[in-house]
């Protein structure tokens, strides 16, 4: 496994953007021309660092099935994989004694993971926020009663009914559920306040870190700090490493008690016909062959992460988005949601309408005119945007939303430009430069909206896959792979 070793020196924000697979790819516009792709999606998935991916190379090699091997490769790569474990603990801030890492595919899994294994008695009450992302929300409803605490019209939590709330149902509370970050609006809840506030009333905190973890540090603290975080999950395909894994950290004891969610190999001390008898934890949690590469790329994505420093990353970021919002408040017809001024208390998501303009719409010419990528829609958190946009219960209906109505064309929205930590003041520009034109209505092309999705695509403008990427099989022979190939 020889690979190039940092030798302690730190990494800088410049080596990291020159560092992520495709930042330089060049991609089509509408009027035949090409330009490097800006990506402002990263609030939904991250790309890849060339160093996870040369990391898993030297990795393969030495690839096998861990706890179960005794051949040499296995052994290492056990001995590699229950390492994973230690650096994501460190990451979070985790005490290893106490807690433990479970591997999931992602942050979903991770919550329905964890309210399955809750063991809710009927009437039991878990409170969640408005802010929520629906997979920090649904899971709960799946299995116990949810309180929903309201947000404020600027997107903030109503700290106040919150902190009442705990307090109104301490007895029956079990749980409290809040994001570290907002995936629309950014905004990072105290969520060390919140857990003291859950502590007090007899409650744990689960934090959904999906947005928080790529862009601030984070100490889950000792667990026998009253502000201690006791459950945590986060996504690894937002974080630099997209090879389908997803982390849940919480007490080993939490873990101990009950039954697995998910049983079959590994998971199994004894099984005759009639009986059972769980394995202790971590592995009781881990049914089947896990992940082994994908954790090994998470673990390697975190420590390039901490190398350059999240407080560094978390400062970029602040920058960035003031640079952003300075500018964007100057744009008229521009209809920014969540705080614009107050942004050291919010990561890299940028939420917006255009005046006069379907949300797909300006997405659309963002892409096809732009080479810009970004998100519009709901963003999976439908409650949260419908109430920054105002969308009262009347028009949810005329628009066909919450009716399972097929037709979208009046569907409300957003667009999302959400950053990453190798984003820069340039890829602001160009999208800035982009969205004036398209505010001034200078845009190009002839958009068609499908009604049943509400998307819009731009007239004689396709996505020919061929000419970018096939699979072995279809061109006969190995295809030039230079740019995603490890080196
Ligand atoms: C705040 C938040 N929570 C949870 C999720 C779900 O993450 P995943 O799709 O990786 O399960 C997301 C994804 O966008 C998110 O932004």
């Amino acid at each position: 496994m020889n690979r190039e070793k940092n030798n302690g020196a730190r990494l800088t924000l410049a080596e990291l953007r020159s560092d992520i697979l495709g930042i330089d790819t060049r991609v089509p516009l509408l009027d035949g021309s090409e330009r490097p792709y800006v990506f402002l999606d990263n609030g939904a998935s991250t790309p890849t660092f060339g160093r996870v991916l040369r990391c898993i190379s030297s990795f393969l090699p030495w690839y096998s099935g861990v706890h179960r091997g005794t051949g040499f490769k296995s052994r290492l790569a056990t001995e590699i994989f229950d390492r994973t474990h230690d650096v994501v603990a460190r990451f979070v801030g985790a005490d290893p004694a106490n807690n433990m890492v479970v591997f999931t595919k992602n942050t979903t899994e991770c919550v329905n993971k964890l309210s399955n294994r809750f063991g809710f008695a009927p009437g039991d009450l878990v409170i969640a926020t408005g802010m929520e992302h629906h997979s920090n929300d649904l899971p709960w409803r799946k299995n116990a009663k949810v309180l929903h605490v309201g947000t404020q019209p600027d997107g903030e939590i109503d700290l106040k009914e919150l902190r009442s709330a705990i307090r109104e149902f301490k007895g029956r509370l079990r749980l409290v559920a809040v994001s570290g970050a907002s995936n629309i609006t950014g905004i990072c809840p105290p969520v060390h306040d919140i857990a003291e506030w859950a502590h007090d009333a007899g409650a744990p905190i689960f934090v959904d870190a999906a947005q928080l973890a790529p862009h601030r540090p984070i100490d889950m603290l000792p667990d026998d700090d009253k502000r201690h975080i006791d459950f945590l999950a986060l996504s690894a395909h937002k974080m630099y490493a997209p090879f389908g894994i997803g982390v849940l950290v919480g007490p080993t004891a939490f873990f101990e008690q009950g039954e697995p969610d998910m049983v079959g190999g590994g998971v199994v001390d004894v099984v005759t016909f009639d009986e059972v008898v769980w394995k202790h934890a971590p592995h009781k949690d881990a049914a089947g062959t896990p992940n082994v590469v994908g954790a090994i790329a998470l673990a390697e994505s975190l420590s390039i992460l901490q190398s350059v420093g999240m407080e560094t990353i978390a400062d970029h970021e602040h920058s960035l988005l003031r640079y952003a919002y300075e500018r964007l408040k100057r744009i008229d017809k521009v209809h920014l949601y969540g705080p614009t001024t107050d942004l050291g208390n919010k990561v890299g998501a940028i939420p917006f309408t255009v005046e006069g303009m379907h949300h797909a719409l300006v997405a659309a010419i963002l892409s096809a005119e732009g080479g810009i990528g970004v998100r519009n829609g709901f963003f999976c958190a439908q409650p949260y945007v419908k109430r920054l946009l105002g969308v009262t219960k009347e028009e949810e209906r005329e628009a066909g939303c919450g009716t399972g109505d097929t037709d979208r064309t009046a569907t409300p929205g957003m667009v999302r430009a959400s950053l990453g930590c190798y984003s820069n003041e340039a890829d602001i520009d160009w999208f800035l430069e982009v969205l004036g034109r398209i505010v001034r209505r200078e845009y190009k092309g002839k958009y068609i909206q499908d009604p049943a999705s509400g998307a819009f695509q731009p007239e004689g403008f396709r996505v020919d896959v061929e000419r970018y990427f096939s699979f072995f099989e279809d061109a006969g022979q190995v295809k030039d792979r230079s740019y995603s190939e490890a080196s």
